[in-house]
């Protein structure tokens, strides 16, 4: 039985400690946070959990034998670097840090002291995005062109981080996860509207290498929630909706091919037609899982066996490199820099 101290029960620690503390194999023994408020809710809801206001007391503590860190952004480093330095396994939620030195410093560390680093980059266990990553791996859809995904609400407007430190840290881990890459470039403009010098929507393009661009567009200043991404193949395009819960993906038989006739031929509307390919639209079963779950879960195993978690921290240090090109980006007007 792993023994756990959750950090921050804000808006997304409660969900943590549900975890956490209602699977087998962990127990949830201690939560930390600096709001009263909060605490009082925590200890309403588990009055056998103890609480703290300060990490030290927590982290002193040797029956605790990890830590899981839902704080604001800013704080992610210095309480993941007091909790390895205090042996614990750490899983820090996304973004790992703010800077990239300090992301590799606490890589350094939890491989010192071998202890487990995680970042909760949630997607990479959504069962439909690792079931793209079936598909990507299998060859399904050819050489990939682009990939194209909005993540917009209204809200939560962060005070800390702009819009695409909280909310493209997910698309960038999904798309270095699937063509198990880091983009080579990256250019982006924000806009702030509601907090000056903080952006509320970013606008970015990244490149891969080998022809592969990603487009994003995220904001938490829009009246709709969507999360979608589309994939553009040669050989097959993909749709993925994670606010269709049931069927969150469209495999799309469609290709444009190059054996057009001649250029000078394609002078009406049915020779042009034969250059597009529009096949079968497959919706495939994907199971519904909850992906925080699947997370919790694996972060207990890899800390049972000593294995390097899917989203270990130096996934998290790549997600903290394109996110710094976008910022050096959008000072300098969305010029293209280098990741
Ligand atoms: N993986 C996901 O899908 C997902 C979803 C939401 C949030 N998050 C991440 O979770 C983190 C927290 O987000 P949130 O929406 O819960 O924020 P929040 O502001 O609602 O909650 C943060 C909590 O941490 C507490 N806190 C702040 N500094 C502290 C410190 N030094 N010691 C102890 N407690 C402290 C605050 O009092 C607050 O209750 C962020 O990094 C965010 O990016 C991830």
């Amino acid at each position: 039985m792993l023994r756990i101290a959750v950090i921050g029960a804000g808006h997304w620690g409660p969900n943590l400690i549900r975890n956490f503390h209602n699977h087998q194999a962990s127990d949830v023994t201690w939560v930390v946070d600096r709001d009263e408020s909060r605490r009082a809710l925590t200890r309403s809801r588990y009055p056998e959990i103890r609480v703290a206001s300060d990490a030290d007391r927590v982290l002193a503590d040797p029956d605790v034998d990890a830590v899981v860190i839902a704080t604001p952004t800013t704080t992610h480093y210095a309480l993941a670097s007091a909790a390895l330095r205090a042996g614990k396994h750490v899983l820090v939620e996304k973004p790992i840090a703010t800077r990239l030195a300090e992301a590799e410093e606490l890589c350094a560390l939890a491989e010192a002291g071998k202890r487990v680093l995680m970042v909760g980059h949630v997607f990479l266990f959504n069962a439909a995005i690792r079931r793209v990553k079936e598909y990507l791996d299998q060859g399904k859809l050819g050489q990939i062109f682009y990939i194209s995904m909005v993540r917009t609400n209204l809200g939560p407007i962060r005070m800390d981080v702009n819009a695409a430190w909280d909310l493209a840290a997910h698309d960038v881990a999904i798309v270095n996860y699937w063509l198990e890459a880091i983009p080579t470039h990256a250019a982006a403009h924000g806009g702030s509207w509601i907090n000056p010098g903080i952006e509320d929507a970013a606008f970015a393009n990244l490149w891969y290498g080998n022809g592969i661009m990603a487009n994003l567009h995220v904001s938490w200043l829009n009246p709709r929630k969507v999360r979608d991404i589309t994939i553009v193949g040669e050989k097959g395009m993909l749709t993925f909706d994670d606010m269709n819960l049931s069927e969150p993906l469209r495999l799309y038989d469609k290709t444009v091919t190059d054996q057009r006739s001649p250029a000078g031929f394609i002078d009406t509307f049915a020779s042009f037609r034969t250059s597009i390919r529009e096949g079968d639209i497959l919706i495939p079963r994907v199971p519904t899982n909850e992906p925080l779950r699947a997370e919790c879960e694996h972060f207990l195993e890899c800390i049972a066996k000593g294995a390097r978690p899917v989203s270990d921290g130096w996934s998290g240090a790549a997600a903290v490199r394109v996110l710094s090109a976008f910022d050096r980006s959008m000072a300098g007007d969305g010029q293209k820099v280098a990741v």
